[in-house]
């Protein structure tokens, strides 16, 4: 008996000290990771491993450096076609041997830039790769692609739901005004943790960014889309400001760099 104690004292303690040693971002099978780069850019490590890339503008005023590390990529998901969301997606997708999901006029800009990869989808459409769901939803935005100058038509704006392998459920809304049926995407797909704007000008600022986390419920709020031009003033005290009382300490307090597990 006290043998048996004494071995699975030790194995636990070695595990406690593997887990403190491991960086988070590691974690595979475990939760969910989260790394902000600046603005909507975004990289999330799911439960089995994969990572996902989200409108990644890696060349934005406020992305950290470590947005250069990355060192894998499986699925670069472009909400639309502005520069500030398109940003290094083709260069990325080439790199990892990526895939693009996006619209099919983005998936058609990508392939003339040399992207092998694209998986195109439309409002309520669904992409899945083991057991890793995602889903285009709509957003109230423009989307034009500019090509060194010359205006392409950019199809419609969207936000993504991603249902990860242990059922965690993200919504990044991309580039958007409040609209009501971010009630019918709560109740569809109940996400848990939510990537929205807040800056304003050009998405919603932030009290239309208070009634959608209203209409959303989620589990936390990662304001994006702000400060990252003098344009963006919104900033993550003002939405808490006309946040509920009972989603104020959801919002995640978080910088260019920072992970959320
Ligand atoms: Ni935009
Ligand atoms: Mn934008």
């Amino acid at each position: 008996m006290k043998r048996t104690f004494r071995v699975s004292l030790a194995v636990l303690l070695t595990m406690t000290i593997l887990s403190f040693s491991l960086p988070a971002q590691t974690k595979v099978g475990k939760g969910v990771s989260i790394t902000w780069y600046g603005h909507s850019a975004f990289k999330i490590v799911t439960t089995k491993g994969k990572v996902i890339l989200i409108d990644p503008w890696l060349d934005n005023p406020k992305a950290p450096s470590s947005a250069r590390n990355i060192d894998r990529v499986d699925l670069i998901l472009v909400t639309h076609g502005h520069f500030d969301h398109i940003g290094n997606t083709a260069e990325l997708a080439q790199k990892f041997d990526a895939t693009a999901v996006c619209n099919g006029d983005i998936a058609a800009y990508l392939t003339s830039k040399g992207v092998k990869k694209t998986a195109v989808l439309d409002y309520s459409g669904t992409y899945e790769v083991d057991n890793l769901k995602v889903i285009m939803v709509h957003a109230d935005h423009g989307s034009s692609i500019d090509n060194n100058g010359q205006k392409l038509a950019g199809g419609n704006a969207a936000g993504f739901i991603i249902q990860c392998e242990n059922g965690v459920t993200l919504y990044h809304a991309g580039d958007t005004g409040v609209f009501g049926d971010m009630k019918l995407i709560a109740e569809l797909y109940k996400p848990d943790i939510v990537m929205i704007p807040i800056g304003g000008v050009y998405t919603m600022g932030p009290k239309e960014a208070a009634k959608a986390c209203e209409l959303l419920n989620p589990r936390l709020i990662i304001p994006m889309h702000y400060g990252t031009f003098p344009a963006l003033t919104g900033s993550p005290v003002d939405l808490k400001s006309f946040l509920p009382a009972q989603l104020k300490g959801k919002v995640a307090d978080i910088l260019p760099g920072d992970t959320v597990n």
